[in-house]
Parts: C-alpha cells; structure tokens; sequence
C-alpha cells in the first residue's frame, strides 16, 4: 500500500520525537516561516485558522528564560489542566516519565531530581528560539482541535529539514507572564510553546523513544 508520498509522511512521523537537549545555534528564521507557512495548510473549522504564533528570536528567548523560571512557581494557565490522569492515561504517562528519567539517571521517586528535570521545560530545554501558540478564547474548545493539527503539521515540517522540536503545555502555566511580556491580546488563550532549534545528539534527554498503542487499543469497528 506504501506510495511514496505515503512513505515520506510515514518516514517523518517516525523520526519524529519531542527534543529535550538543544544545541546553541539558532535556526534561520526565514526557514521557521517556511514551517509556520507550510502548518498554516492545516484544515480548521470553517477554516476559521484560530491559531495566533509569537516567535521569539535568540535574544528575546534569552531574555525571556528567567522570567519563566520565575513564573513556574505560581503556575496559572488559561486553559485549565486536566485534573488527573487515570487508568490507561495515568499508565502511558508514567511510562513515558520514566522513560525521561531513565534516560538522564534520576532514580524512580527522588522527587527533588525529578522536580529538577521537570523545570529544565523553563529553560526551554537551552533552546535558541521559541514559538507561542494562542488561540481566541471565544472559539475554545473546538479552535483547539484546529490548533493541534497546526501543531502536528508543524513538527512534521521541522523533522523534514532536520529542525528539532518540543511542544511545552508546560509553558502555558506562565500565561500572565506570556500576556504581558510579549504583549499576547488578553482574548487569546495560550495553548502551548514550542521551543524549537538542533538537538544536541550526544545528551541522554534525546536519546530515549516513546512507545505507541497499538490500533486494536484505539480502533473500534462496531
Ligand atoms: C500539546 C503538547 C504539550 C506537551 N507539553 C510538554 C511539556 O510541557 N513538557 C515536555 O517535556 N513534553 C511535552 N510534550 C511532549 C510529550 O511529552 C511527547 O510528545 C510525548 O511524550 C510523546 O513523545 P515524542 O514527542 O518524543 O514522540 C507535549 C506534547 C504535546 C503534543
């Protein structure tokens, strides 16, 4: 069944994996308008395209750094987080915490380490260069289902020139931060970051894979 316009989407949604170790040099920024131009394709809602970006250059994500490590401490996201993570969720989420930990030598349960991997999402992981995602309040929930193609779109064009990615909701928790600091209209919700640069290959953080489902776990035919 493999074509090979088939191929190369499988190709890239294989190789694809969240960055956690970049290195220094920032990526052109007439490159990461190619990407957003390319995720802007996405469909949305009566293409509606409820999806607002903020890129920051080298300087501004520098400046911005500490200012988020500030902010983690009072976290106050637009859009509320789930409250807990249950069952098959709760399950996926902790293997994939472990997989982090394991990778970087933090011992299941030391909570002082794992809080301490944890803020690296603050730092941007050392990423050169920062994307902020937004959307407008008055079209959530669905504008977040547009959003997440966007995003899904855009990480797949970055793996195709070689640009590594993160999505952070963890970002998200710094919203008042994000509003006032870079001047985000107060009626749009913040959806997420997503630093964005080259990974460092030598570091442990890019060197572990997350697993999938299988279809039978998520297919149904009733
Ligand atoms: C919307 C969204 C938000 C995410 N937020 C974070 C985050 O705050 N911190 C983090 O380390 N990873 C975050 N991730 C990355 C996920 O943990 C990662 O995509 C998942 O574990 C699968 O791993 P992979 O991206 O390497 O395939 C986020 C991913 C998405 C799509």
């Amino acid at each position: 069944m493999m074509s090979e316009r088939l191929d190369t989407v499988a190709s890239l949604a294989n190789a694809r994996h969240s960055c956690r170790a970049f290195l220094p040099d920032p990526v052109p920024e007439p490159v990461i308008r190619e990407l957003i131009a390319i995720a802007g394709r996405a469909p949305s809602w009566c293409n509606c395209q409820p999806w607002t970006l903020h890129l920051l250059s080298l300087q501004q994500t520098n400046e911005l750094r500490p200012l988020l490590r500030e902010a983690a401490a009072t976290p106050a996201p637009d859009i509320p987080f789930p409250a807990e993570y249950t069952g098959v969720y709760r399950e996926r989420r902790r293997e994939t915490a472990r997989q982090l930990y394991d990778a970087v030598g933090v011992e299941w349960g030391n909570r002082q380490e794992s809080a301490r991997q944890s803020l690296r999402n603050f730092d941007l992981f050392d990423a050169p260069q920062l994307l902020i995602l937004s959307t407008p309040k008055s079209l959530l929930p669905y504008s977040l289902v547009d959003c997440g193609i966007f995003l899904g779109g855009f990480l797949l064009a970055a793996e195709a020139v070689g640009v590594a990615t993160i999505p952070q909701a963890a970002l998200a928790t710094c919203a008042p931060l994000l509003h006032r600091h870079l001047d985000i209209a107060e009626d749009l919700s913040i959806v997420c970051g997503v630093s964005l640069g080259y990974a460092r290959p030598d570091a442990p953080e890019n060197a572990f894979r997350t697993d999938r489902a299988e279809l039978k776990d998520f297919l149904h035919r009733p």
